[in-house]
């Protein structure tokens, strides 16, 4: 992995409005220069702002995602919903599923499955969201939990070319609190080797995310089995997050 291909998805949660839209201007002349041509940004707004974003980074080299679909592939009476057909239509080309604020809600490893199916059956670039709790980490579960999520997450799938895996232990989620390098650098390794005995040979791209921030981007992003970044709070300021790019950008 070279680091001049890395990529940065800015998950904004429930924050945004159509005035936030402005705050991008300063992020689309970065990503013009040069040096930073070949980073790859995608921002995941809310739906209600995902079409001014797709409008707005028209003729650039950011792309926008969605946070999350149905797991019905098209239309239906879900009410309160929006299918993975949905936000294709618009002219999204991500999708984030099984982020833990979703899974929390409700979302199951069986429904994830569903959505992600769906997605690809949609064009859609997969965000496939896992992640062990304090719980799990400190009954030292971690490894076995990723497994589990991968697992039934990726059941039936046949395209892995749209899957992005990103690994975003939940306690570390909006915390401030990151692993080591040396452990971070193990469970990639450990999600590269599950991934490996579902799919030989396939090159997976695996993201970090978890309080990722212009303060620990340095450490973070030595770290050589990752492909890049999922970030929370930081992605919503256009500096944070053009620093965040810049610094891991050696
Ligand atoms: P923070 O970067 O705010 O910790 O959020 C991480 C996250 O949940 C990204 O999907």
């Amino acid at each position: 992995m070279t680091n001049k291909y890395k990529y940065f998805v800015a998950n904004w949660k429930m924050y945004g409005n159509k005035k936030s839209v402005n705050s991008l201007k300063k992020v689309i002349k970065f990503s013009k220069m040069s040096k930073f041509k070949t980073a790859k940004i995608v921002y995941c707004p809310p739906y209600t702002i995902l079409g001014d974003f797709i409008k707005k980074f028209k003729n650039t080299n950011i792309k926008v995602g969605a946070q999350d679909c149905h797991f019905i592939d098209g239309e239906g009476p879900y009410t309160g919903f929006v299918s993975s057909k949905m936000i294709k239509q618009i002219g999204s080309q991500y999708v984030i599923i099984g982020h833990s604020e979703q899974r929390k809600s409700g979302d199951t490893d069986i429904k994830i499955n569903k959505k992600i199916l769906s997605s690809i059956n949609n064009n859609l670039n997969v965000i496939f969201c896992i992640g062990e709790n304090l719980k799990q980490k400190k009954k030292n579960l971690t490894k076995k939990i990723l497994s589990y999520q991968i697992k039934k997450g990726l059941n039936k799938v046949k395209n892995f070319n749209k899957i992005f895996v990103a690994y975003e232990p939940v306690w570390s989620i909006g915390s401030g609190k990151i692993q080591s390098e040396k452990e971070l650098f193990k469970n990639i390794e450990s999600i590269r080797l599950i991934l490996k005995n579902i799919k030989n040979r396939h090159q997976f791209k695996i993201l970090y995310g978890g309080s990722v921030n212009d303060k620990n981007i340095n450490l973070l992003s030595k770290i050589k089995n990752i492909d890049g970044f999922l970030i929370g709070g930081a992605s919503q300021k256009p500096n944070k997050f053009i620093d965040i790019i810049k610094k891991s950008y050696i």
